[in-house]
């Protein structure tokens, strides 16, 4: 059995960085979050912290919160995370900036270090060649919200090394999740049939075939998903499933072509849950 590296490390501590950082130190690694300035690495801390108090809360860690936070430190830049065995980059999904952090990120850490990238759809192949290592980068995806989750796809590499993804999938049990391993092609596994139930669902409702809602019960009542395709679109965002699809559609080609019902309504503004209307009121 691999155990994580002791000193781990997490670059972006948003909304999926603060979560991983947090699962981390649940883990028993010690973590460091580095951020972009004094003021965003401050609030990563306490997105980390909150997390700690509620798992703190709800017992599902027997340390106490001071024994979590004494493992958690703050710094700025690819630098703070000199040291660690095992950096997850987690900085926003933007092609330019994440090459340029995962370069700044191979220069600081040592040779043998492990490089993940949470990246919800760039290809790993890729970002690895802006950096020395490919045999030791890897995709590990989380999902949001990461304590919530069961969740992490590892993406293989064409140029990760076997023995990596073994320990990646060793990591991500001791994380207290479940690991499903996927070679490095569009939407991975999740995404890619995530967005093919959610295009079909939209285009039943386009072709008459059925109100969301029973479209929807189909699958809950029917299939026991938890939540439906078209209100998961909704919390998910139109927009952001648009995108998706078109990502898809232009690298697998047609089968992922966007209905014109979706590209209507987010055209017309209704995203789902944040703009109050999509294939549901909210
Ligand atoms: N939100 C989701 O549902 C979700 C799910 C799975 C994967 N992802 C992926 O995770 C990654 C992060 O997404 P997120 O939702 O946490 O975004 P986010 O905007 O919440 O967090 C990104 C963080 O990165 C920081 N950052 C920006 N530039 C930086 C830099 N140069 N150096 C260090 N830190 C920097 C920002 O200050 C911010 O705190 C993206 O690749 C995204 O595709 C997101």
């Amino acid at each position: 059995m691999t155990a994580l590296p002791t000193r781990t490390g997490v670059l972006g501590g948003g909304r999926m960085g603060a979560g991983i950082a947090h699962a981390l130190l649940l883990a028993g690694c010690e973590v460091v979050v580095a951020e972009v300035s004094e003021e965003t690495a401050a609030a990563a801390r306490d997105r980390v912290l909150a997390a700690i108090a509620t798992s703190v809360e709800r017992g599902t860690t027997e340390e106490s919160a001071e024994a979590l936070q004494a493992r958690l430190s703050v710094g700025i830049g690819p630098a703070a995370l000199a040291g660690c065995g095992l950096a997850v980059e987690a900085v926003p999904e933007d092609a330019a900036l994440k090459a340029r952090m995962l370069g700044s990120l191979d220069e600081a850490l040592d040779a043998d270090a492990v490089i993940a990238s949470n990246t919800s759809s760039m290809s790993i192949d890729e970002l690895a060649a802006v950096t020395s290592r490919p045999a030791r980068f890897l995709g590990m995806h989380f999902f949001n919200p990461v304590p919530a989750s069961a969740l992490v796809e590892v993406v293989v590499g064409a140029r990760t090394d076997p023995a990596l993804v073994a320990d990646a999938r060793e990591w991500v049990a001791q994380l207290g999740k479940t690991a499903v391993v996927v070679r490095d092609s569009p939407g991975f596994a999740s995404s890619r049939l995530g967005i093919a139930l959610g295009l079909e669902a939209v285009r039943m409702v386009e072709e008459g075939v059925a109100d969301p809602a029973d479209i929807d019960a189909a699958m809950t009542l029917g299939y026991k998903h938890p939540v439906g395709p078209l209100r998961l679109t909704d919390i998910v965002g139109l927009d952001v499933r648009l995108d998706i699809a078109d990502y898809l559609a232009e690298r697998l080609g047609p089968r992922f072509a966007a209905p014109q019902l979706l590209r209507d309504k987010v055209a017309a503004g209704e995203l789902g849950r944040k703009t109050g209307r999509g294939f549901y009121a909210w």
